[in-house]
């Protein structure tokens, strides 16, 4: 590769680019972090988005929902991820309670998370619902990546997180949903666990990239919870899920290794001391 061409492909990734990247049909690779270590890594490998995702809440709390997590806690982990990135856009999810219902509440919480972790953008659940709160976070010029589909912060209106979108009246009622995100002026869209068939028509008739998880190959991205591709969560296996490693079974040999070298008094040797 040219060194001209290098330096292209190690700009900073912003939402123009994302843009560009689906005009010229190149596919956008999104994955989670929620901390330095991990984003470092991901972000020197090439992601092209990283997000703070509230499944945080999941992999780093250990609760059952998306539900329990503050703005307080994604703004830490929005801040450790930002301080690691070089070159991936940077998305910080505002959690559940921070931006339903109030618009100036909606506001205040992406300000906060724009100015205390210097993440680039925000991403939000729901459509029409929520089109205030949207409509006055775009107007203080912070970017939104929406989130329709199975929106996991309603997963107790939900009750299952089986497949959304199978019936016609809400599958419907997502494509004007999607439609909406982008005449306000949303830069993206996630769309989680709907047929791969409305996804891919939603990523045809949007002119906005739509990143997909659990909706098939037809989208213009890809994302995944980087614990579960890593084999960090083994008793979650979902269809859609593919698992680029087993970093469960590699620490746990591990760890099994140093234990067992503690205990023979085998570490540390002598070259591992003063
Ligand atoms: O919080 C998250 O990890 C997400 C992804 C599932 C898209 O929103």
């Amino acid at each position: 590769m040219s060194v001209a061409k290098r330096d292209l492909e190690n700009r900073k990734v912003t939402t123009h680019r994302l843009m560009e990247m689906k005009q010229r049909g190149e596919k956008i690779s999104m994955l989670t972090a929620y901390d330095y270590s991990m984003a470092r890594i991901i972000d020197e490998a090439g992601m092209d988005v990283i997000l703070v995702g509230d499944s945080a809440s999941n992999t780093m709390a250990g609760n059952t929902t998306t539900l329990p997590i503050t703005l307080d806690q994604m703004i830490y982990h929005g801040k450790s991820v930002v301080k690691a990135v070089k070159r991936a856009l940077v998305v910080v999810d505002l959690p559940f309670g921070t931006y339903q219902g109030n618009s100036k509440e909606a506001l205040a919480s992406a300000v906060r998370v724009m100015k205390e972790t210097h993440a680039d953008c925000i991403k939000i659940e729901g459509g029409l619902e929520i089109k205030e709160s949207i409509e006055r976070i775009l107007s203080a010029g912070i970017p939104i990546m929406g989130h329709l589909g199975l929106t996991p912060q309603s997963i107790n209106k939900f009750g299952t997180y089986t497949v959304r979108a199978k019936e016609e009246a809400e599958a419907k009622k997502l494509i004007e949903d999607a439609h909406l995100l982008e005449e306000l002026g949303c830069f993206s869209v996630t769309l989680e666990k709907i047929p791969a068939k409305l996804a891919t028509q939603v990523a045809s008739e949007l002119a906005i990239p739509v990143i997909g998880i659990g909706a098939g190959g037809g989208v213009d991205g890809q994302v995944l919870v980087m614990h579960d591709m890593l084999g960090l969560t083994k008793g979650f296996s979902p269809r859609f899920l593919r698992r680029y490693a087993n970093l469960e079974d590699i620490i746990t040999t591990a760890v099994q290794s140093y234990i067992e070298d503690v205990k023979r008094e085998d570490f540390p040797n002598e070259k591992e001391q003063y």
